[in-house]
Formats: C-alpha cells, structure tokens, sequence
C-alpha cells in the first residue's frame, strides 16, 4: 500500500515532520510511506480559484492524494486549533473530495504533555465532515522525548503503537 503523509508544521526544526519522517521506520514492511511537502505552497483557499484549471499547486496536492490508498495526517497545535496551513490545505480538498472514503490516520503531536488534543479534536471533526475513512488516531504528547535528535525512535512502545496504527490503513472501514 501507498501510504501518503503530512505533517501540519512549516518549521524546519518541526517535531511533527521530524515524527512523519520516522514513521518511514515503522511502517510495517508492505506499506511504503512517502511525505507530501507541499502545503505550504498553496494558495489562500478561494473558491473563486477552483475553477476548469486550479493553481498548480492545488493539482499537485490533490494528485498525490488521489494516488494514495491511505493518508497520514500528522498535526501540532496552535492556539488551540489545527495551523492554518493544515486546514487551508484540507479545505481545498473539501470540493475535490480525495478524502471521500479514503482511509485515513489521525496523530496529534506537542512537546506538552497534552498531545494537542483540541487540535486532534478539530481535525477528526473535518475529516468526518469530508466523510474520510478514519482508521484510527493517536495523541502524542511529550513528542520531544519520544524520538532524538536525528529522529530515531527513543520511545519502542510508541513505535509499535504507530505501526499499529499503520497497519489499520489497510483496513477500509
Ligand atoms: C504561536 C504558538 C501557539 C501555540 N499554541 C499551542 C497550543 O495551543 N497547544 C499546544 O499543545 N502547543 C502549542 N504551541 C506549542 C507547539 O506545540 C510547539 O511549538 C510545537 O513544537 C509545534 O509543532 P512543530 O514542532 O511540529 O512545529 C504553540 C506554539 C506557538 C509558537
């Protein structure tokens, strides 16, 4: 299975890209994981730009997408919410419709102890609202500790929880 996933940070030092890139090692070996980098390239959503031919940068996201049998979403939290990159980016998507039963994986990550639950929260809610096939989620708090500098897991128990969590894409509820 082709496994698509993203990481809801533009920082460069991002925990939650740092923890996306390492799910590559913990994939379960019939799942090949592949990062989409893009959304930061998008443009403002405006349904005035989704027309006959949408930015390049639209078709870009909504291919890799289409290309998927499963996605990963992978989000931080800021003021409470899911950044504003991350939901400009599922709101292209909410015409488009690649998320319409696509089975689909939640994971909240912060350095806080609270594992951005209310940006977990608000996520899920988009998602079900764009009726994606939610497999499962994870909120993962303390994220900074759970993996090193060159992002090698630390914490095992996680890892195989998030292989778990891997392995449930391949189960189309
Ligand atoms: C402006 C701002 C607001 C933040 N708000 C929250 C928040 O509401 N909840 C939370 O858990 N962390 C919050 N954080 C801390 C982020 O979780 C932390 O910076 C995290 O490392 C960002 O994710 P990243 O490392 O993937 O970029 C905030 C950080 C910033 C800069």
């Amino acid at each position: 299975m082709n496994i698509l996933a993203i990481s809801g940070s533009l920082r460069t030092a991002s925990l939650n890209t740092k923890l996306v890139y390492a799910l590559k090692d913990a994939a379960p070996p019939e799942f090949k994981l592949s990062v989409f980098e893009g959304i930061g390239n998008l443009p403002h959503f405006n349904p005035d730009l989704d027309g006959d031919e949408p930015p390049t940068a639209v078709q870009a996201w909504r291919k890799a997408l289409q290309a998927a049998d499963g996605i990963i979403l992978c989000t931080p939290e800021y003021a409470n919410g899911v950044p504003g990159v991350l939901k400009n980016a599922l709101d292209w998507i909410v015409s488009s419709g690649e998320f319409v039963d696509k089975p689909t994986a939640v994971i909240s990550a912060s350095p806080l102890a609270t594992g951005a639950e209310k940006a977990h929260d608000s996520l899920l809610l988009t998602l079900r609202m764009m009726t994606a096939s939610i497999v499962g989620s994870s909120m993962i708090g303390n994220v900074n500790k759970k993996l090193d500098a060159d992002g090698v897991w630390i914490d095992e128990e996680l890892r195989s929880e998030l292989s778990g969590l891997i392995g449930s894409l391949s189960v189309n509820k």
